[in-house]
């Protein structure tokens, strides 16, 4: 009788994406524990949220949201490599993986029931932005902006050391245009490389 392989753990499965799709995970090792927590830390510690995570990889930040929101309420984990999201939904079964694009977050949001704008309570990005198109960014960003409406919250990182680059400082840019909130957290050293996070509410009318 032939048994079912053991689960590839998470490195190996992240390292395996990298090799096949550089290009797509924009890192070489998952978000720390010190960067998923900061991430974590803007879903709010009560009532029944509606959470949406882009980008979700092996699933380095989805555990702390997952630990966060404690079994409250939806959690939609939205990651394009298959691979990928077949390893989340197999390590946390309670979270809702789709695996789509997160350009099209508008209709994976109304496919659920929750097209309304300002339905989404949090959205952590894990995405690789400077490896997106711009015109890629601002459909996922407006996307974004719609679901969280003027009381939710979007948060996202950024690594130090490249903040200074073209790409990045356009990202601000488009940040800063389209919320009225653009606040940067203090560095998260405890990460490779050490990064900051973004945190942003109330799209600009
Ligand atoms: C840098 S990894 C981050 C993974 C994890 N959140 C972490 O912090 O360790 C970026 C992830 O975004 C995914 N990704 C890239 N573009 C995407 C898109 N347009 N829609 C959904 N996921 C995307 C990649 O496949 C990859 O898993």
């Amino acid at each position: 009788m032939t048994s079912a392989p053991p689960p590839r753990n998470s490195l190996a499965v992240f390292v395996s994406a990298v090799l096949r799709q550089p290009s797509l995970i924009g890192a070489v090792v998952p978000s720390s524990p010190a960067l998923a927590a900061r991430l974590a830390s803007v879903v709010p510690g009560q009532g029944e949220p509606l959470v949406v995570e882009l980008g979700a990889g092996t699933g380095a930040v989805s555990g702390a949201i997952e630990a966060r929101l404690g079994g409250r309420g939806r959690y939609l984990a939205i990651e394009l490599e298959q691979d990928l999201a077949q390893h989340v939904q197999s390590a946390y079964p309670a979270i809702e993986v789709v695996n789509a694009n997160a350009a099209d977050l508008d209709k994976v949001l109304a496919d659920r029931g929750h097209g309304e704008p300002g339905s989404v309570d949090a959205v952590v990005s894990g995405l690789p932005w400077v490896l997106i198109p711009e015109q890629v960014q601002r459909q996922i960003i407006g996307h974004v902006a719609d679901g969280i409406g003027q009381t939710g919250v979007f948060t996202t990182f950024a690594y130090v050391h490249a903040l200074g680059m073209v790409g990045a400082r356009k990202f601000r840019y488009l940040l800063e245009s389209v919320f009225d909130e653009v606040l940067l957290t203090r560095v998260v050293w405890r990460n490779v490389p050490p990064a900051i996070t973004y945190v942003c509410r109330r799209p600009k009318t």
